[in-house]
């Protein structure tokens, strides 16, 4: 780990938003910059590789400009770069390992790479002032993953569950497309959810074999589809849907701490983390539950990746040309 003082600037381009971050000593965020494809892709209504590609090729650049602008610094100044390495949508990846790449060999700065969710599980870093105890339980709950893992250290990561099929914001990014609502689906679903009745639809809920840590939402789509064909209570089946999800994902919650008693945290990471009914049930599950502290740090955003690059690096970190990669192995 570096000394006190350490800029590390942070890259994340994994998926739909091109951001870079200045973020001192792993949790103090100096400049946070994202410029989000939502627009774009609402007109699809989800993320076409090639276009959010081309997106990101239009932005990174000036995002990281306005980034080390917003902090007051130049590259002089930064210490360190942390660029997602994967996994995520290969195109887009290419883009920001490139450009922290070619920034590393330019300005001589050494290059930590950061496996995306170990991203998410820093999010819950960010701006806190006391010391995170381990081991920490971290769901990240995310669009394009959905996990449980045991942090017993910086470099001690065990993963005990994850989605066998679709991940819980792709089952509330397709819910929304079935139900006509933009995209993405879960701040849409949650806003029309609080005007219907959660127990009106008793939805499947895939607790999958006895004692598993593991998740599948996609029998849950299939049903909202079933029943979005004779049901024209659309916010009836969106509060349905949540309370099914939710219920699922705080029970596994719950169940994991239960299996792990030596667990000091739970923590609670991704963009579905910032659903409100999922906070709420999870605290009257679980008692004390740590989030991200804005909720701009839940979904993609490049000041965790600058803060996992903090207490990921090894005094090895060097200069150097990292490749995209579309492994979910923790440690790339
Ligand atoms: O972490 P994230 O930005 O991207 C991935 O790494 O996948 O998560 C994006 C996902 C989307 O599926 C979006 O629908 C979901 O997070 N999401 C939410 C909410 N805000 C974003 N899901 C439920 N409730 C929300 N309030
Ligand atoms: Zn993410």
């Amino acid at each position: 780990m570096y000394d006190l003082g350490m800029k590390i600037l942070g890259i994340e381009t994994s998926c739909d938003e091109t951001a870079a971050s200045v973020v001192e000593d792993g949790k103090k965020v100096l400049s946070n910059v994202i410029a989000s494809q939502i627009d774009l892709h609402k007109l699809t209504g989800g993320v076409v590789p090639e276009v959010a590609a081309r997106e990101h090729l239009l932005k990174i650049i000036p995002v990281i400009d306005e980034a080390l602008k917003d902090a007051n610094c130049t590259f002089d100044d930064i210490d360190a770069l942390a660029v997602t390495k994967g996994p995520g949508l290969i195109s887009s990846l290419i883009i920001g390992t490139q450009a922290a790449s070619t920034i590393s060999t330019l300005k001589n700065i050494p290059l930590i790479p950061i496996q995306h969710i170990m991203g998410h599980i820093y999010s819950n870093w960010l701006e806190v002032e006391e010391k995170i105890q381990f081991p920490v339980l971290v769901l990240t709950v995310s669009g394009g993953h959905n996990e449980l893992v045991l942090v017993k250290g910086h470099d001690d990561v065990e993963l005990i569950g994850e989605s066998r099929d679709d991940a819980a914001g792709e089952a509330f990014d397709k819910v929304a497309r079935i139900l006509g609502l933009s995209y993405p689906g879960g701040p849409a679903i949650s806003k029309l959810a609080e005007k219907g009745d959660p127990n009106a639809i008793n939805f499947p809920k895939a607790y999958l074999e006895k004692g598993s840590l593991d998740f599948s939402f996609s029998g849950l789509k299939t049903a909202v589809l079933t029943e979005s064909k004779s049901n024209p209570e659309k916010a009836d089946i969106a509060a349905s849907f949540q309370e099914a999800v939710v219920q699922v994902l705080s029970d596994k919650l719950l169940m994991a701490r239960e299996k792990h008693p030596e667990v000091k945290e739970v923590h609670l990471a991704g963009g579905v983390s910032a659903n409100t009914r999922l906070r709420e049930v999870c605290k009257e599950k679980l008692g004390s539950i740590r989030f991200p502290r804005q909720t701009i740090f839940c979904t993609d955003n490049a000041a965790m990746i600058a803060a996992a690059g903090f207490y990921m690096n090894k005094s090895s970190a060097k200069i150097q040309n990292i490749t995209p990669s579309t492994s979910f192995l923790f440690f790339p």
